[in-house]
C-alpha cells in the first residue's frame, strides 16, 4: 500500500493521528474500569472517620498537596525511603485524589504512625522546633481554631453517594465526633492513618 497521499495531505494526516491516539487511549484506559486490582478496595481499608475527614479537608485548605505527594512509585529509591509502593486499591474511596505531583517535602502516603501525635503537633505549629533545617511553613492557627462539625454529616452523605460505604451510625454521630475539636487534632488524625491499611506482611 502507498501512503504518500497521507504524508502529503495535512488534513488526512491529522485524521490519522487522531484515530490512532484515540484507539490507543481507549485500549489503555477502558480495561482499567474492569480490573479488580484497580477498582476494588484493598482488604482492611476503611472510610475516613468524621474527624479524619475534616482533617483531610484541612489538608486541602492549607495547600499541603502543593508540597507533598501521596504516591509512592514502584521504584527502589522510593520504596526504600517511604515503604511499600502505593496501590490503586488504597485510594478507591478518595474523592478527590490527593496524589499530588510536587515534592518540596517528602511523600506522605505512608507517614501514618511514623511519628507521635506530639511530634506532628510541634511540627505543624513550628516545623523548625523539631527539624531545624526545615523550610516548611508553620500553621499555628490550626491549634487555636475549633471545628463545629456543622457540615461533616453532609460531607459524609455526599461521599456515600459516590460509593464510600458510610453507615448511618457514622453519619449520625459525625457532628458530635467533631464539634469542639481543634483543627490540628483533625489534621493529625488524618495524617496518622495515611497508608496504614495495607497489611505489612504483603510482599
Ligand atoms: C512550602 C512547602 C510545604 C508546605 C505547604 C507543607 N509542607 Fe510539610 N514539609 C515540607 C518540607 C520541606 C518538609 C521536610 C522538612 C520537615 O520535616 O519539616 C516537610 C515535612 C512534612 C512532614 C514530615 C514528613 C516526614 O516523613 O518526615 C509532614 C508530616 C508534613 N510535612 C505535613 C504537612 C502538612 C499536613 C502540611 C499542610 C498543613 C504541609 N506539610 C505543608 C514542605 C511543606
Amino acid at each position: 500500500m502507498n501512503f504518500d497521499v497521507v504524508e502529503k495531505n495535512i488534513g488526512l494526516m491529522l485524521v490519522g493521528i487522531i484515530a490512532v491516539i484515540s484507539l490507543g487511549g481507549l485500549a489503555e484506559i477502558v480495561p482499567l474500569f474492569y480490573q479488580d486490582a484497580v477498582v476494588q478496595p484493598i482488604e482492611g481499608l476503611r472510610p475516613l472517620t468524621a474527624l479524619e475527614l475534616e482533617g483531610r479537608d484541612l489538608y486541602i485548605r492549607e495547600g499541603c498537596v502543593g508540597c507533598h505527594s501521596q504516591m509512592i512509585r514502584p521504584l527502589r529509591a522510593e520504596t526504600e525511603r517511604y515503604g511499600h509502593y502505593s496501590l490503586a486499591g488504597e485510594s478507591v474511596w478518595d474523592h478527590p485524589f490527593l496524589f499530588g505531583s510536587k515534592r518540596t517535602g517528602p511523600d506522605l502516603a505512608r507517614v501514618g504512625k511514623r511519628y507521635s501525635d506530639e511530634w506532628h503537633r510541634a511540627h505543624l505549629v513550628d516545623p523548625r522546633s523539631v527539624v531545624p533545617q526545615s523550610n516548611m511553613p508553620g500553621f499555628p492557627w490550626l491549634e487555636k481554631d475549633k471545628l463545629d462539625g456543622a457540615q461533616t454529616a453532609a460531607k459524609m452523605r455526599g461521599l456515600r453517594a459516590v460509593g464510600v460505604p458510610y453507615a448511618d451510625a457514622d453519619i449520625d454521630g459525625a457532628q458530635a465526633a467533631v464539634a469542639g475539636q481543634t483543627e490540628i487534632s483533625a489534621l493529625i488524625a488524618y495524617l496518622q492513618q495515611l497508608g496504614t491499611h495495607l497489611r505489612r506482611d504483603v510482599p
